[in-house]
């Protein structure tokens, strides 16, 4: 399975190994960081699913939606490495890509 490198708002990594197929957020929600909030489910309406990905991975990531672009300005937290964790499919050749949750807003 490929794995995942969470750090958490205060700091903490550690490795978790997801199914293909889930996003990054199912990946972390599911292995029980409950600070990453995912109100929405999913469906890109709410961005508490809001992680800073590792540059060395930021442009395999599929492209950004108008409607994911748009919940991220609302962030304080933005920066050129955020994407929303509901919008990435986490598949293997995504293994060993690093996040860090955003901080809360
Ligand atoms: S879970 Fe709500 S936008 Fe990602």
């Amino acid at each position: 399975m490929p794995q995942l490198i969470v750090t958490t708002r205060s700091g903490e990594t550690s490795t978790i190994e997801a199914d293909d197929g889930l996003t990054v957020m199912e990946a972390i929600r599911d292995n029980g960081f409950d600070e990453l909030l995912a109100l929405c489910g999913g469906c890109c309406s709410c961005a508490t699913c809001h992680v800073h990905v590792d540059p060395e991975f930021f442009g395999q990531l599929p492209p950004m939606s108008e409607g994911e672009n748009d919940l991220l300005d609302s962030s304080s937290d933005r920066d050129r490495w955020s994407r929303l964790g509901c919008q990435i499919p986490f598949t293997g050749d995504l293994d060993g890509l690093k996040v860090r949750i955003a901080a809360e807003d």
